[in-house]
């Protein structure tokens, strides 16, 4: 069974831990001061979301990272290389409480994220929506909310629409990092912030 993995347990990355406890889907969660600072959320989450150290979260199969932009480095500095695993970036190259964009210097935010998680295979999702509409259920609207992803290995980019649809999201597959910094960043991404919802069709033949 595929293992899951949380680095940060602000607002995205307990969304997402509230998002595998409506299916009973297990995760380890952490946070930058330790297992006992997460007890009370674990508690609320559920059985299936478990505190942990940022090790052991990162040593999953699975890792979500939602971090603080300026943060990120030290989140992620002095772990074992990602020997293949799959690490899901939610980030975006913008930090509360002024929003001002982060300074790339003629980099995308994927490649500079990707240089901190040496060997994994970076997928980006969970970072064009407030954090309340992943917590929320997806079924809504008369249909099923949308979560977009990208990423430039076909194998992982696989599993996380696979963990997308577990949680019974729509996941629409935006293409490269490189296409999905451009279509659904934080800021600027024309499809971020925009909460849709996959209908089905009603077919009538006339
Ligand atoms: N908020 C949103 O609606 C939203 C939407 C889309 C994308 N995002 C992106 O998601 C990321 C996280 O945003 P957020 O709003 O969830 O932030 P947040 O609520 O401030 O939470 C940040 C988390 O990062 C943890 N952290 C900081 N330094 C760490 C370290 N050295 N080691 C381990 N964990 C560390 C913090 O733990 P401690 O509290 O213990 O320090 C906290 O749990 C950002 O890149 C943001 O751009 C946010």
């Amino acid at each position: 069974m595929t293992t899951i993995g949380i680095i940060g347990a602000g607002a995205i990355g307990s969304a997402f831990a509230r998002a595998l406890a409506r299916k009973g889907l297990k995760a380890i969660i952490s946070n930058s001061r330790g297992p006992a600072s997460l007890v009370d959320l674990a508690r609320e989450l559920g059985p299936s979301i478990t505190p942990g150290t940022r090790e052991q979260a990162a040593a999953q199969d699975i890792v979500l990272v939602a971090v603080n932009w300026s943060k990120l480095p030290s989140a992620l500095s002095g772990l074992p290389g990602f020997d293949g695993r799959i690490v899901i970036d939610a980030n975006n190259p913008i930090e509360a409480p002024l929003f001002k964009p982060a300074e790339l210097h003629g980099r995308t935010s994927s490649e500079i994220f990707t240089d901190l998680v040496p060997g994994a295979r970076v997928v980006k999702a969970f970072n064009h929506l407030p954090a309340h509409l992943i917590s929320d259920n997806p079924q809504a609207g008369g249909g099923q909310r949308v979560l977009f992803f990208a990423g430039d290995d076909a194998n992982a980019k696989a599993a996380v629409g696979k963990l997308i649809e577990q949680i019974d999201f729509f996941g629409i597959d935006l293409g490269s990092l490189a296409d999905g910094d451009e279509l659904f960043q934080i800021p600027g991404g024309p499809l971020s912030v925009h909460n849709l919802v996959r209908v089905e069709s009603m077919r009538r033949d006339v």
